[in-house]
């Protein structure tokens, strides 16, 4: 069983899905904490609901973003954390969690990578005038949804409509981030150590 963190900035929907896809059976590991930079974030109430620690730290409390991480990461070893899973966390992740866990972050974003990184890709691809986009869960490096494709789904874009749109993406990204965690720690297809 993987010990994991999940990194949110907001709403939490994707942290939910992970949690279900665990009660389920569906996926072996366990959330050991939820970690956000947004102490105000519905992502807080819905760990609490589903009794999960919270560790809540606003990054302006810190000199360096060296600090801010040093502190998250003596919490993630006090609770002997192996793997962190980035569910709408809108932060790039810095040296010092990269070096500890090295190809042990994952994130997912809502575009066909490589198009559309970063901020509101979403609305990227609206305003390019895409017929398609999708999701991507991928490895987490130093750059901006650079890391290594793990796997993606199309969604198909409905045309002037960001609401529909946007809603078509959620759906797919709460099915897929489970299937891929299912795929990355189970035992039968354990793809990281
Ligand atoms: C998702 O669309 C995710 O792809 C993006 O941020 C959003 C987070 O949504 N990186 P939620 O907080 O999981 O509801």
């Amino acid at each position: 069983m993987k010990s994991i963190a999940v990194f949110a900035s907001g709403s939490g929907s994707n942290f939910q899905a992970i949690q279900e896809g665990i009660e389920r059976g569906d996926i072996d590991a366990t959330i050991k904490v939820v970690v956000t930079d947004k102490p105000g974030a519905y992502v807080t109430e819905r760990a609490a609901a589903k009794n999960i620690p919270v560790l809540a730290l606003s990054p302006k409390a810190y000199d360096s973003k060296e600090a801010y991480e040093q502190a998250i990461l003596a919490e993630l070893r006090k609770n002997e954390v192996e793997f962190l899973v980035l569910a709408g966390y809108m932060r790039l992740i810095g040296a010092t969690l990269l070096e500890a866990y090295p190809n042990h972050i994952i994130n997912i974003h809502p575009s066909l990578l490589p198009s559309f990184p970063g901020k509101d890709a979403i609305g990227q691809a609206l305003a390019h005038g895409v017929k398609i986009t999708g999701v991507t869960v991928h490895y987490v490096d130093a750059g901006m949804d650079t890391g290594r494709i793990i796997m993606q789904r199309a969604v198909d874009v409905v045309e002037g409509n960001r609401e529909e749109t946007e809603a078509a993406i959620h759906a797919i990204e709460h099915q897929l981030y489970p299937e891929v965690l299912k795929y990355l720690f189970n035992s039968s297809e354990n793809r990281v150590r």
